[in-house]
């Protein structure tokens, strides 16, 4: 049995009678026809699958807080079907956190985290009463305790601390390791609790927080971060006399973008998880703490798809054929950023299978636009439908408006019914901040 994070295609995605692709009971021809492309698809029956088997795997342990990482994808109707499904929040902004209330979500599951929050944004998140900052920094804790200061409150924080734990991903998506900008380096972290006792009395030291990077297919760094963060509460109990209670191990489970990936299932990580707090509490003479995990990726990306229409094509003889998609690195950055992969499939029914392998190029002027490098399809032709698999996470999240396009619209798609989450912006909306002088 797979789970959803190690499938590379929603659930339920078939080719229908008509020979056309369909996820989730909506013919996806049908979909690019009525909403135009490119267009982002988002099955719901797909993420709450994933949600639910989150909330289920880590329900063998008790004291558990389960949180979505927004980063991967923040729309203001995503941000309620996880809040309704009992999920708390990982924010890094004041768009974020705007996102979240426009979406009637209460900040009492959620934590500010960020390696240079701004002030406005810490006035924001305390004004909203949000349930945990994640200090990454000196600065921070003396701004942190400024502003509660002034707002005559006392902010419960974690303190991010860098593991040093360096796990096999892209080096831009890897943050645990020694070298990162992100948190508190074990040795700075007994300075950082003495100041918070002595000096900062407007800050509650509540926890640690670390998360060690992002598409994550190995196991033992989650067990080796647990293992540090509770040595390091175990230090803190020994030398200050303060049992911290809480840790939040950040995100990172990997999903099967390609059929060569191979990420561990949900209920895999959830025993490990638990079964290292278990081993090193009972080590260490600790009590169990709250467990927060606040996966992203995991979570949205099997969920998402994105429909884009073929157009010109290049055949260079002997050496490859490419053909350009309506869209590309503006809504899609990761191929060129990170090299990430992607699989791919023609939508519209085709009377044989011809395939043909090819370099599905973006619009963009750069020649690094490439979307997927060197793919079967079938007979691709100008005026068909494309569909890239995996695109739920980090892709709208990370769109921009390069050379001048629009950013694409977000369907719903739950058993044949589909809904705009996202409207398609507009040019007027591309012109409305610019001033003339
Ligand atoms: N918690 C913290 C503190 C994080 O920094 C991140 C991701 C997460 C949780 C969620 O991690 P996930 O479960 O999604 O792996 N743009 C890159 C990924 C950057 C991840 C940044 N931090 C990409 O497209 O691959």
């Amino acid at each position: 049995m797979s789970f959803v994070n190690q499938n590379v295609k929603p659930l339920n995605t078939k080719r229908n009678e008509a020979g056309n692709l369909e996820i989730s009971g909506c013919d996806l021809s049908e979909l690019a026809k009525k909403y135009s492309t490119p267009l982002y698809v988002m099955d719901e029956v797909t993420l709450r699958k994933m949600a639910l088997d989150y909330k289920e795997a880590f329900s063998i342990y008790k004291n558990m807080r389960m949180m979505y990482a927004s980063k991967a994808l923040m729309t203001t109707a995503i941000a309620s079907i996880f809040y309704n499904l009992g999920f708390g929040f990982d924010v890094v902004s004041l768009g974020e956190m705007y996102i979240l209330k426009n979406a009637g979500v209460d900040f009492s599951h959620a934590t500010f985290n960020g390696n240079n929050k701004g002030k406005d944004e810490l006035e924001y998140a305390l004004e909203n009463d949000i349930a945990r900052i994640s200090v990454d920094n000196f600065y921070e804790l003396e701004l942190l305790n400024e502003i509660a200061h002034e707002k005559g409150k006392i902010q419960k924080i974690l303190l991010r601390v860098t593991p040093g734990i360096e796990c096999h991903t892209h080096e831009y998506i890897q943050t645990g390791q020694l070298d990162s900008k992100f948190g508190f380096d074990l040795n700075m972290v007994d300075e950082a609790v003495s100041l918070i006792i002595e000096k900062y009395k407007n800050i509650e030291l509540k926890g640690l927080h670390a998360h060690i990077g992002s598409q994550i297919f190995e196991t033992q760094v989650f067990e080796d971060e647990i293992q540090v963060l509770l040595e390091e509460i175990k230090r803190i109990k020994d030398k200050f006399n303060i049992e911290l209670n809480e840790i939040n191990v950040g995100g990172g489970l990997g999903v099967t973008y390609v059929d060569t990936d191979a990420p561990p299932d949900v209920y895999k990580i959830a025993d490990i998880t638990v079964k290292a707090i278990k081993k090193y509490c009972n080590l260490y003479n600790l009590k169990e703490p709250i467990l927060y995990i606040e996966p992203g990726r995991s979570l949205v990306a099997t969920a998402g798809v994105t429909l884009y229409t073929i157009g010109s094509s290049k055949n260079i003889e002997g050496i490859r054929k490419y053909i350009s998609v309506d869209g590309g690195m503006a809504d899609n950055p990761r191929p060129s950023m990170y090299s990430a992969e992607y699989f791919g499939e023609i939508v519209n029914a085709k009377t044989e299978y011809i395939p043909q392998k090819v370099t599905v190029a973006g619009k963009f002027c750069e020649s690094g636009d490439i979307l997927i490098k060197d793919i079967e399809l079938n007979s691709p032709k100008a005026g068909d439908i494309l569909c890239i698999y995996d695109t739920g996470a980090y892709c709208y999240s990370m769109s921009s408006n390069y050379n001048g396009v629009l950013k694409p619209a977000m369907v719903l798609i739950n058993n044949g019914k589909s809904d705009i989450i996202v409207r398609r912006q507009t040019l007027e909306q591309l012109i409305q901040n610019d001033v003339i002088v």
